[in-house]
């Protein structure tokens, strides 16, 4: 599949006010709005779908890697033969829509979408959806980074107008806080997880133990292990089906850096001024007050 035919800018509302202005889905870029939002709507989820929701930048591909693996019981041979998005394609994407539906058997789904515009479907199924939250700061600063590789991504000329618009919610995928809260509100069901990338940064096979508890696998203590080499950032790094070097040219541009690029916590420290940390904190306490601390265990 070329990604460029299936940039996250596809999609098309029926009236603005289903979707909040600040939300980039909306945002009309040349050529890529039209042609899929009613199909994807109307996708039904079934019971053995497993859903991987993330704002963009969270760690989604590190999951879909894990997720592949455990299904395979850690043979890397799907992960070193298949691309990443036909593994796990985007609902919301052109075309990916159509090959999900047309897959037989289990199926693995990712979404960038905010809740109010995931199809109805989801919330009268079991499918399992597997919610990926990640400190917003060290999202922006890696949102930064790849706008320099990925062109659907707002292109800006600092990192400064990429932290106004982040706060803004100016950015594709719109507000973090907003994105965040509203998958959260998920919480208590049976059929969510929401995790950390921090606590698999810190602790990957105890979280891909949870992750095989709430999916009802198991893995024997070698199929783990190749789980945890296969999955390993570097091994992404390696794997051509993983890396994006098959999309380089097409709206990926890898001369400007790595799809994989430091895959660390905390990195924002050194690219955040301290009065960007602290209106970033401000806007946080803001936003999300009302909700639990230890649903945000980063700083
Ligand atoms: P950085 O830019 O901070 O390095 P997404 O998949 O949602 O686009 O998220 C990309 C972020 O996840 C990048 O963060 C990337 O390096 C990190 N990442 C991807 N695979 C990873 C892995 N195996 N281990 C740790 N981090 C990983």
């Amino acid at each position: 599949m070329q990604w460029a035919q299936h940039c996250p800018l596809t999609l098309e509302f029926d009236t603005a006010s289903e979707v909040s202005e600040e939300l980039l889905y909306l945002k009309k870029k040349e050529g890529y709005v039209g042609k899929h939002s009613r199909q994807y709507r109307d996708f039904v989820f079934k019971e053995d779908d497993v859903l991987t929701l993330t704002y963009p930048k969270s760690g989604t591909h590190w999951m879909i890697e894990i997720l592949s693996l455990i299904r395979t019981k850690g043979d890397p041979k799907w992960i070193q033969s298949v691309p990443i998005w036909d593994r796990s394609p985007w609902i919301e994407i052109l075309n990916m829509y159509e090959a999900l539906e047309a897959q037989e058997g289990p199926r693995l789904i990712t979404s960038h979408l905010p809740i109010q515009l995931l199809p109805k479907s989801l919330f009268t199924s079991k499918a399992k959806v597997i919610h990926l939250i990640r400190n917003p700061k060290d999202v922006l600063v890696s949102g930064y980074f790849f706008s320099k590789v990925c062109s659907s991504f707002e292109q800006v000329a600092s990192l400064q107008e990429h932290f106004e618009r982040f706060l803004q919610g100016n950015v594709l995928c719109g507000s973090w806080f907003e994105h965040t809260q509203g998958w959260m509100s998920m919480r208590g069901k049976e059929s969510y997880l929401m995790l950390h990338y921090e606590e698999l940064k810190r602790d990957t096979r105890s979280t891909i133990e949870k992750i095989c508890q709430f999916l009802g696998k198991t893995l024997e203590p070698e199929e783990m292990n190749s789980v945890l080499k296969h999955s390993s950032i570097q091994a992404m790094r390696d794997n051509k089906m993983s890396n994006y070097t098959l999309m380089d040219g097409s709206n990926f541009n890898l001369k400007n850096g790595p799809f994989l690029r430091k895959g660390v916590s905390g990195d924002w420290k050194n690219h955040l001024t301290v009065a960007q940390a602290e209106a970033f904190d401000r806007m946080f306490q803001e936003k999300m007050a009302g909700l639990p601390p230890e649903l945000f265990p980063w700083d």
